[in-house]
């Protein structure tokens, strides 16, 4: 008998040094370090470059890489006739999808001679989706309110500069920072659907645009990135801290999967909620806004009491980027802008010992038959 291990659950398919998850210690280190050490004392700009780098930058390396990444902010005009195009009402994960798509069709490198899995030519890739990216995503709430984009400022840090193009202001120090935090913790995580699905595009040296489009759609799924979107909508759905139980009954009574709720690696808690929760109660304070988070906890308690799931990092994230002031579909793309350092560091760490990603089935069909 063939043994199925049905989602790949338990199989160990490549060796990375990009990052390691360990269940057993609820740890994640980003290439050695703590991710809740790096969410503390690191730009996530120090962080993407430590991600494809295998090393934290140093100070001259990390004013080459901010001052590269600034200048590269803007949209090339024909991304914006794209993003002009499409219907403002569709989904920001197929918008951003597609732009990302797009920028692939404007990279003459890739028509050159094994340009398309070129290392030094993957990295500025790399750079220049991690630059642009955010302009998208903003450009993209803007336009769902009937509001012009803003044009990326090379003044502002990373995480100043996305919420300056989102909102048109600079907001204070406290939620800045809670959303330097999301995008660190955000930044990377193994062999994850989406990054998996990016090794396998890459195996067949397809290359880096293409790779990151299909991270994209796996990432949009609820049982992946999507969820921190559905948590909103779970937390609008209960409405009010008091319904908490009443809700999650029903809800599992109907066999419902609670969104930001469980993971296929950490069986007894996510190691990011912890630094992501204390970001959350910073905003909940800022935003004086208890009531959300006593939505919070008893759900989550409830859930620890009915189920003794934990949440991952897609529950405190989602109510996060709510009291940012974020659309609730917008949640997902922020994700994106935060991954593509990670799917990018695993692209070009799949090209340097490639083998084509191509697993076998057990056929269960009929027997061979005349037609
Ligand atoms: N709500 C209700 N029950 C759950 C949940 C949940 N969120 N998660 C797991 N369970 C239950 C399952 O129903 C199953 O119970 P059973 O054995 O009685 O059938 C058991 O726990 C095991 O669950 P599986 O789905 O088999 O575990 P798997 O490892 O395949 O799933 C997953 C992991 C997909 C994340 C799952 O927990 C889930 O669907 N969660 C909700 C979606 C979500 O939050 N995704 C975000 C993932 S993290 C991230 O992308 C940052």
């Amino acid at each position: 008998m063939t043994e199925i291990r049905k989602g790949l659950a338990g199989v160990v398919v490549d060796s990375t040094a990009i990052s390691k998850v360990n269940p057993e210690t609820n740890s994640l280190l980003y290439r050695g370090y703590p991710v809740q050490q790096l969410a503390e004392r690191a730009s996530f700009e120090e962080v993407a470059w430590l991600l494809w780098h295998g090393e934290l930058p140093n100070p001259d390396e990390l004013a080459g890489f901010v001052a590269l990444e600034r200048s590269l902010r803007p949209l090339d005009d024909r991304i914006v006739a794209v993003l002009d195009t499409l219907p403002v009402t569709a989904h920001p994960m197929d918008l951003v999808r597609t732009a990302v798509s797009a920028l692939g069709t404007l990279d003459p490198t890739l028509l050159e001679k094994g340009g398309d899995i070129d290392r030094t030519l993957n990295e500025q890739r790399a750079i220049a989706l991690f630059a642009r990216i955010p302009t998208v995503v903003a450009s993209i709430q803007r336009r769902r309110r009937g509001q012009q984009p803003i044009a990326p400022r090379d003044d502002l840090d990373y995480s100043s500069n996305f919420l300056w193009m989102t909102f048109g202001e600079v907001p204070p120090a406290v939620v800045v920072d809670a959303f330097r935090v999301s995008m660190v913790l955000y930044a990377e995580h193994s062999f994850n659907a989406s990054t998996f699905a990016a090794r396998v595009i890459t195996s067949t040296l397809a290359d880096l645009y293409s790779a990151v489009t299909g991270a994209i759609g796996a990432l949009k799924g609820p049982l992946h990135g999507g969820a921190n979107e559905a948590v909103m909508h779970v937390f609008d759905e209960i409405g009010e801290a008091d319904r908490a139980e009443e809700w999650l009954d029903s809800a599992l009574a109907e066999k419902r999967k609670i969104m930001g709720f469980g993971h296929r690696v950490y069986k007894n808690g996510d190691s990011r909620v912890p630094t992501m929760k204390t970001a959350l109660d910073t905003l909940v304070e800022h935003y004086d806004r208890a009531d959300l988070a006593d939505l919070y906890t008893r759900l989550e308690s409830a859930m620890e009491d009915r189920k003794q799931i934990k949440p991952n990092l897609d529950y405190p994230s989602g109510p996060a980027y709510a009291l940012m002031g974020f659309e609730t579909e917008l949640f997902t793309p922020l994700f994106v802008a935060a991954r593509i350092t990670g799917w990018t560091a695993h692209i070009m760490e799949q090209l340097e010992a490639n083998a084509l990603i191509r697993p076998l089935s057990e056929y269960v069909g009929p027997d061979e038959r005349e037609v």
